[in-house]
């Protein structure tokens, strides 16, 4: 029997259970909220949409008691602050810190061999924080943000190449910051041929800087930050390791050396499995990508250095 919670049962985290829900990518799916009643709520509205979708996932919510979440596979945490218009994703650090590391402790108790999926923002620095506070092995710990970032910058390629995004391989790596990420335009392709071959020079630096503030956009267009695609993303990254799938992705994972970068969580192209990340493959990159890479981590440094101040 495979079971998945998510933690955190508002946008992003309703979402990802609905996709894991109707895509039957679990036996039982446990949605968790410290809102009295919500978890329960989202967890039955989602239920109700089975004869209608045709699945036969048990989904149940629960209000904050972790009984329920007992021996998950896997764990998704959704759980804090989204953005308001305006905000940064590090703007969020102090709150979602706190709610983290104590979700990532109650987690622990009930289930203690999960793989954690981390989403909440700031999500390079809420992966450090778990990685630190949880000790657990760090191939279990994964941050969702390049999957999503990377799902944005197929997302404008497909727009400007008209093409079905599935025909597009393309990748960010990096930090999952407005600033920090990096869309490797160099290596997108259109079934293997280069995307410079049919966009020029300029289209492609729009769609990087499009990408790099694809989540921006949205926050102002809704007013808070997004949820069908992080909620895909996780939902996705949930597939590879339930079914142990060994697909190669971008996610915030823990570097010794790896792309130069130590003591850091940080977006890079790993293949994804039943035990969580098993290896980093190194996409050797130019000079210039390194570059953007070290100042990426960089920034994802100073984030991760506020924890200590908070006392974390
Ligand atoms: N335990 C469980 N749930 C919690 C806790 C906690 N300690 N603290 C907050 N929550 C719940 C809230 O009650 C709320 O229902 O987390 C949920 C967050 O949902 P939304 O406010 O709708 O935020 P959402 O858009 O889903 O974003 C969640 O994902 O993409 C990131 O930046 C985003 O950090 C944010 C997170």
């Amino acid at each position: 029997m495979t079971k998945v919670s998510v933690i955190g049962a508002g946008a992003v985290g309703a979402t990802c259970a609905d996709v894991i829900s109707y895509r039957q990518l679990a036996d039982e799916v446990v949605v968790l909220d410290i809102r009295e009643g919500f978890a329960e709520g989202k967890a039955l509205d989602i239920y109700q949409t089975s004869s209608l979708l045709d699945f036969k996932t048990s989904v149940v919510g629960s209000t904050n008691d972790y009984t329920k979440t007992a021996n998950s596979d896997v764990v998704v945490i959704t759980s804090g602050l989204p953005r308001k218009p305006g905000m940064t994703r590090e703007e969020l650090i102090g709150t979602n810190a706190n709610i983290v590391k104590g979700v990532t402790e109650n987690v622990l108790k009930h289930s203690p061999n999960a793989i954690i999926v981390v989403i909440s923002n700031p999500m390079d620095t809420m992966t450090y924080l778990t990685l630190k506070t949880s000790g657990i092995d760090k191939h279990r710990i994964i941050g969702m943000g390049g999957l999503l970032d990377s799902a944005r910058f197929k997302g404008y390629l497909g727009l400007a190449l008209n093409a079905k995004t599935a025909d597009i391989s393309a990748t960010v790596i990096g930090g999952h910051g407005d600033t920090t990420m990096i869309p490797l335009t160099r290596l997108a392709a259109l079934n293997g041929v280069p995307v410079s071959q049919f966009l020029s020079a300029d289209q492609l630096k729009q769609i990087s800087a499009d990408t790099m503030v694809g989540g921006a956009t949205l926050t102002k267009l809704l007013g808070t930050s997004a949820w069908y695609a992080p909620g895909a993303a996780g939902a996705l990254l949930v597939e590879n390791i339930v079914r142990d799938q060994k697909r190669m992705m971008p996610c915030c994972v823990a570097l010794d050396g790896e792309y130069g970068q130590k003591d850091i969580c940080m977006g890079v192209p790993v293949v994804i499995g039943k035990n969580g990340w098993e290896k980093i493959v190194d996409y050797k990159l130019n000079a210039e990508e390194q570059e953007a890479f070290n100042k990426s981590a960089d920034a994802v440094r100073n984030m991760n250095d506020v924890l200590a101040t908070l006392g974390l």
